[in-house]
């Protein structure tokens, strides 16, 4: 169980439709700070908010946000990306870019903040997806289908250690990564991002945004052309 009130956030992704929600419901939840981080950091008119500039592919300014950030109790590895393309003739250096973006970048940046939020008996949270659990979204869900297993990994890792580590599966929300998309119901970030946070805060290792998010994990059992 993490309590948000008092506790010192850092956002990846900030700026995103889910990361600027993450950061203003850490702030309404009453956080002590929040690290805004960002590839190119904005001024939040709040004096609890520090833009911190990262990109979650560099390494370097990675351990530099470890370094910077080091009262940090909960980490919200929110940043990603989504790319189109087959996994047969699509180009492979969008690929790439989804492991790099989605996978590395939460499991270096909880690799460099585990011994804080150790420290701190802190929390991370994993934005994962639905389409970890379905293959049609393509080099994207490799990527999430690899962060779910990393979260898992973490937890068993961590959670000995005196870390919760959260793990948030969602389907289409309402964010500029959905941008023209018009033929789907879109969840509304608030209550993607209320329910991840009440999750949080109930000890929970696995939030399911939606009813959509529930019925594909509830389905998982199912074997695919089963003889
Ligand atoms: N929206 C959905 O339907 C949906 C569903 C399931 C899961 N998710 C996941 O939810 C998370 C948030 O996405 P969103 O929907 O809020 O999309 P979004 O509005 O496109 O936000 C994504 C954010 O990630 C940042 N980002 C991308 N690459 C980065 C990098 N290398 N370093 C640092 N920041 C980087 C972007 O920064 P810039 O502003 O610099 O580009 C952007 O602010 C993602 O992990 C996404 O995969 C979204």
């Amino acid at each position: 169980m993490t309590e948000i009130s008092d506790a010192v956030v850092l956002v990846t992704g900030a700026n995103g439709g889910l990361g600027t929600e993450f950061v203003r419901q850490a702030l309404a939840g009453g956080a002590k700070k929040v690290y805004a981080a960002a590839r190119s950091p904005r001024d939040w008119g709040d004096p609890r908010v520090v833009p911190l500039v990262l990109d979650v592919t560099d390494e370097s300014a990675i351990e530099r946000a470890a370094r910077d950030a080091a009262d940090v109790d909960v980490l919200v590895n929110n940043a990603g990306i989504l790319r189109q393309g087959d996994l047969v003739t699509g180009d492979v250096a969008d690929i790439r870019a989804q492991l790099e973006t989605n996978l590395f970048g939460p499991l270096l940046l909880t690799r460099a903040f585990a011994p804080r939020l150790v420290a701190a008996k802190g929390a991370v949270i994993n934005v994962a997806s639905v389409l970890s659990w379905l293959a049609w979204g393509k080099g994207y869900s490799i990527s999430k289908a690899a962060l779910w297993s990393a979260t898992e990994g973490l937890r068993l890792e961590l959670e000995p250690q005196g870390v919760q580590v959260v793990g948030a599966y969602l389907a289409f929300t309402d964010t500029p990564m959905n941008d023209g998309l018009t033929d789907q119901p879109l969840n509304d970030p608030a209550d993607v991002v209320a329910a991840i946070y009440d999750g949080l805060r109930r000890g929970h290792g696995e939030v399911l945004a939606d009813e959509t998010t529930r019925a594909v994990r509830a389905g998982l059992s199912r074997v695919a052309n089963a003889a």
